[in-house]
Parts: structure tokens; C-alpha cells; sequence
């Protein structure tokens, strides 16, 4: 499919586009390819409805991008296709995967680039993802606090998040990912700046004191729920969302108890956060 076909229609001024006329489960050719992975740097996160993909074929679009990430710690995988993670809920669901705002997996030394989530059942109403940009959160902090943040590190700890959240794993003697990023990194594909510290994984800022730290990542989370930093995704069976780790975070709602969601995750492996 020819990238002439390609409509992009953006969804509000800071984050999100839907894009029309791209069949997934088909080879791509590279000036689409291009467009794609364009819209994903300049949108954050890009949306298409009405596909039909098989495992093989959301992996074959997602290896377009990169290689594929394998979970450290996520237990439910697709039979077949350990690349594959099922989200899944339903009326015995203690929790949902992603329902507080984040990066995926940004404790890992090199974070996903991005992550495609096809979704094949959805409840009558509710089960959104909400995403924001972390290129508008940037922009939008203050010429101060953009000098102060500049040049820090931050720790993202994978076991704060992940020991004894999934019944039934083996823990014992388990070491999961821990990495040190900076507080605001560098798009690869964009060149613009995003604000990268998230409330799941973020646990303190390296160069200031505890309470020190403690108070501006606190300030920083709640300027990442800002609502016009958003855009949020009504799901139907067959839209698929591509979004970009290093530049917006995400939120999972779960508002559908005891209705049912089922989705199929495929990570992309990144690199070190600049
Ligand atoms: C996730 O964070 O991977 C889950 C997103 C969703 O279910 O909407």
C-alpha cells in the first residue's frame, strides 16, 4: 500500500492522530513505513480502526520498528508468542495492567520505543486509554524549572512495581531491571524534549535530597494528568494503538467492572534515553 493513501487526522493540538487508509496485517512498503514512523515521533501516539491481524502479522508490524521486547515480568503471555502480552479483565480482576500513568517498562537500561496494542474485545462502554504528551509537558513547565530539571537523573525501579503483583510467579532470587535516566530526554526521530519521569516506575530524582526529591516528582505527576497535555481513545474491536514511549505516557481505565477487555501487546525494544 502506497503512502498516498495515507490520511493522518490529528486529535487534539498536543497528542494523538488516527490514521486512514494503512491495512496492518499487509507488507508495508517503505514510503509508508516512513509516514507511519513519522507520525508516531510528531503525535506521540497513532491510532487505526478496523483491522484484522493475526499474532504473526501484529509482530511483522511491529519488527518494522524494531526488534521485539520481551516482558521482565508480566506472566500472561500468549500462548506461542512470548513477544505477546494479554491484557486482559474481567469480573474476577483484582487489577488491570497499566492503570496509573506511565512508561512502559522505563526501568529497563534501554526502555521500549513503543508499544502496539491491538484490542479484540471491549466492554459495552468504558475501557479508554488515556495518553499525554510528554513533549507538551515539557514545553509547558517554566524556563526555571526546565534549567533546574535539565542535566538530572532520575532511578526507575522495576521492583517497586513488579514484586508481588503477579500471583503465582516465582520471585525467589529474582532481580528486576533498575536503571538511572535523565529527567527530560531527547526524541531520536523528533529532536524535540520530553519530560521522562512517571509515577509507576519513578521512584527519586539523584541529585536532590530525599524530600527535595520527593516534592518536585510529585509536582511533575500531577503536571503529567494535566488534561490539555491529553488525548484519551475510545477502543472498538479492531483498533489498534501505536504509542511512542519516549515521547507520551499512558493510563489504562478501568472502569468497566465486571464487563470484559482483551487486548495483544507487542513491545519494541528502544535505546538509552538521551
Ligand atoms: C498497557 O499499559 O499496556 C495497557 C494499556 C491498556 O490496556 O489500555
Amino acid at each position: 500500500m502506497a503512502s498516498a493513501t495515507i490520511e493522518i487526522r490529528k486529535l487534539t493540538p498536543h497528542c494523538g492522530a488516527e490514521i486512514g487508509g494503512v491495512d496492518l496485517a499487509a507488507a508495508m512498503d517503505d514510503p509508508t513505513f516512513a509516514a507511519v514512523h513519522q507520525a508516531l515521533a510528531d503525535h506521540g501516539v497513532i491510532f487505526f480502526r478496523d483491522q484484522t491481524l493475526t499474532p504473526e502479522q501484529q509482530k511483522a508490524f511491529a519488527r518494522r520498528f524494531g526488534e521485539l521486547h520481551i516482558h521482565p515480568a508480566y506472566p500472561h503471555l500468549l500462548a506461542g508468542h512470548p513477544e505477546i502480552m494479554e491484557i486482559y479483565a474481567d469480573e474476577k480482576s483484582q487489577r488491570v495492567a497499566g492503570e496509573a500513568w506511565h512508561s512502559d517498562v522505563s526501568c529497563d537500561a534501554e526502555p521500549p520505543l513503543g508499544t502496539v496494542l491491538y484490542m479484540v474485545e471491549v466492554p459495552p462502554v468504558g475501557g479508554d486509554t488515556l495518553f499525554a504528551s510528554m513533549y507538551a509537558a515539557y514545553d509547558t513547565l517554566s524556563e526555571p524549572m526546565k534549567r533546574l530539571l535539565e542535566g538530572m537523573t532520575a532511578i526507575h525501579d522495576g521492583e517497586y512495581v513488579y514484586r508481588g503483583r503477579y500471583e503465582g510467579v516465582v520471585e525467589e532470587g529474582k532481580v528486576y531491571p533498575k536503571s538511572e535516566h535523565p529527567v527530560i530526554r531527547t526524541h531520536p526521530v523528533s529532536g524535540r524534549k520530553a519530560l521522562f519521569v512517571n509515577s509507576t516506575f519513578t521512584t527519586r530524582i539523584v541529585q536532590l535530597a530525599k524530600h527535595e526529591s520527593d516534592a518536585i516528582l510529585g509536582m511533575l505527576f500531577r503536571h503529567v494528568e494535566t488534561p490539555e497535555l491529553q488525548c484519551r481513545f475510545r477502543w472498538d474491536v479492531g483498533s489498534v494503538a501505536f504509542w511512542d514511549n519516549r515521547g507520551v505516557q499512558h493510563h489504562a481505565m478501568w472502569d468497566y467492572y465486571p464487563n470484559r477487555r482483551r487486548g495483544l501487546r507487542a513491545t519494541i525494544r528502544g535505546d538509552k534515553p538521551v
